[in-house]
């Protein structure tokens, strides 16, 4: 597909030939190894997961140990108190399959609970504390995929993360900087405070315990599912909820299940897109936006010209203004997927854009400007030289979730309620409109933007990819993948070139910093209103090509890192 492999070296020999494993044109480059590669946003969750996959483990046993061992280095995004999205190919039986084990609003959630007296939305509550908490699912989505596809004991996954929690670990210079610049926020919350700020401001080079999630570690190792969503963690996390009027109960911990679901699939160029359904919006407008833009000559137009950042702009516009009303929980309300994919309806929108020219959002739709919060999430991308690859994203939503640590127990819970619409018109943290589709339901999962994706050639898995990020998560992943499959990037210059983001409302094109300046004047110059903006995504990735496992770790979050076997 790219240059470097049909280029073939010959060397000293005539009869040796060896296609070059690095592109030349590179200035930075991917880890490359033989027989497996797990990326993810820290060193030493990376670090567990190559270690599985040497001890025999396949892709998916390397994905659960990542999954717990990030919920104690990476605990702003990593968890098991909030919930994700997994796309995998399985090798044996052929297929692709991907669980959704989103967070789901309790029983007893109401449409109108984060209303004030007067109707106005308190976002505070909403977004912090006991009541933005949502009945977590990830150690149940870990579970499953164990039980489906794993291959090594489930106490052998989650052995790493109870070292690392009970003998701690140094934290990273940026790990030290998250903190304190939350330390405003969340020192509110006492059981935070106790394990994260024993002094303020955290110092660098200074190890971390988790004593008690090392305790809660291994109960869930014990007991599996049954150690978290029953008996005293369950017990404690009632307890918490009962003593600080939150709405979770009991049942609702008991009766929570991830669901398997199909995984949607598009056709791009000679490739197959494989990737998340509802309740994420993430894959309906990534195969909805790649199907627009295949009637344009993208390779004619040059990556990140105007022109091209201009069309990508366009094209982002109409595929949020259709999530704003299309898109939620698919057992609550009937997305309409079908026709937002099909190859019809990205003609009718292709027909209504033109290169070089700007349609204002106001005229797609109405809304409003907000501000935005940076945020977190997180994603891993794993393979094996079984040929299992798997595509992960999980979160807290907002960096450390609800700011909520269950007492004695060293769980951080999400705040994911905030992706439902609390009000209609009102945007969420990420300035996301919805409507009555997203509106809170009791046991109703809150839309998502997470992409966890695949890309098959040939029928063979390539390319895994994902990010953090909220509402720019499908837009870096949009174009992460025009970079590898229209640019023929390496997937390091795929991941580090800079990325832009429109999401309709606010009618504003963000540019990320290091976008050439011409360019964003002769954008401006189309009528579009830009904004230069600081990195808001991190890209995890991984690539095989010619039997070699490609990663590389967005350095826009620095303890990304590839590591393989
Ligand atoms: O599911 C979603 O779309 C959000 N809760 C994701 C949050 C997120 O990516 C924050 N990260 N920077």
């Amino acid at each position: 597909m790219r240059a470097k492999y049909i280029c073939l070296t010959i060397l000293f020999l005539p009869f040796v030939i060896h296609a070059s494993i690095f592109s030349s044109d590179s200035i930075v480059h991917p880890e490359v190894d033989q027989n497996g590669m797990v990326v993810s946003q820290h060193y030493l969750a990376s670090s567990v997961g190559a270690q599985i996959l040497e001890d025999g483990g396949n892709a998916y046993d390397a994905s659960i140990a990542v999954a717990f061992a990030l919920a104690v280095v990476l605990p702003r995004a990593g968890n098991i108190g909030g919930g994700g999205f997994m796309v995998m190919y399985d090798e044996k039986t052929n297929k692709s399959y991907s669980i959704d084990y989103r967070e789901k609003a309790p029983a007893l959630a109401s449409k109108d609970m984060y209303l004030n007296d007067d109707g106005s939305v308190n976002n505070k509550r909403a977004r912090e504390g006991i009541l933005s908490i949502g009945v977590p699912g990830t150690v149940y989505g870990m579970w499953e995929v164990h039980k489906k596809f794993g291959s090594l004991p489930w106490k052998k996954l989650l052995d790493p993360a109870i070292k690392l929690a009970e003998e701690g670990f140094i934290m990273s210079p940026f790990m030290v900087d998250a903190l304190n610049k939350r330390y405003k926020k969340l020192s509110n919350y006492k059981n935070f405070k106790k394990i994260f700020y024993k002094e303020y401001p955290v110092q660098m080079n200074k190890r971390l315990l988790q004593l008690e999630l090392a305790e809660t570690l291994k109960i869930i190792s014990k007991k599996g599912v049954k150690g978290f969503y029953g008996g005293e963690v369950a017990d404690k996390i009632v307890t918490d909820m009962e003593n600080r009027e939150g709405l979770i109960s009991l049942q609702d911990l008991k009766e929570y299940r991830p669901v398997w679901r199909e995984p949607l699939k598009g056709n791009f160029k000679e490739y197959e897109i494989i990737t998340m359904a509802p309740p994420s919006s993430g894959g309906i407008h990534i195969i909805q936006m790649l199907n627009i833009l295949e009637n344009f000559n993208l390779e004619e137009l040059g990556h990140n010209s105007a022109a091209y950042a201009a069309l990508l702009s366009e094209v982002m516009k109409f595929a949020y203004a259709d999530r704003s009303k299309y898109l939620a929980d698919p057992d609550f309300f009937e997305v309409p997927t079908s026709r937002l994919v099909s190859k019809q309806y990205a003609q009718a929108i292709f027909k209504k854009i033109k290169i070089n020219k700007v349609t204002p959002s106001s005229e797609i739709l109405p809304g409003k400007l907000i501000p935005y919060e940076s945020e977190d999430t997180t994603h891993f991308s794993v393979a094996d030289s079984f040929g299992n690859i798997v595509s992960n994203t999980y979160t807290l939503n907002s960096g450390y979730g609800s700011g909520v640590v269950i007492t004695d127990t060293g769980i951080i819970m999400n705040n994911e309620m905030d992706d439902f619409v609390s009000a209609p018109g009102v945007p969420n943290q990420f300035g996301l409109l919805g409507g009555e589709a997203n509106k809170i339901e009791p046991f109703k999962r809150p839309l998502s933007s997470m992409t966890p994706t695949l890309v098959f050639k040939d029928s063979s898995p390539i390319i895994a990819t994902g990010s953090p990020g909220g509402s720019v998560i499908i837009t870096a992943v949009l174009q992460f993948l025009l970079n590898m499959l229209v640019f023929d990037m390496e997937i390091s210059d795929a991941t580090v070139v800079p990325r832009i983001h429109h999401q309709w409302v606010p009618d504003i094109l963000f540019l990320e910093k290091g976008f050439d300046i011409n360019h964003a004047r002769e954008i401006e110059s189309f009528g579009q209103k830009i904004i230069s903006s600081g990195p808001r995504t991190s890209l995890e990735s991984l690539e095989i090509q010619n039997d070699l496992f490609y990663g590389f770790g967005d350095t826009r979050r620095p303890d990304s890192r590839a590591a393989g076997y």
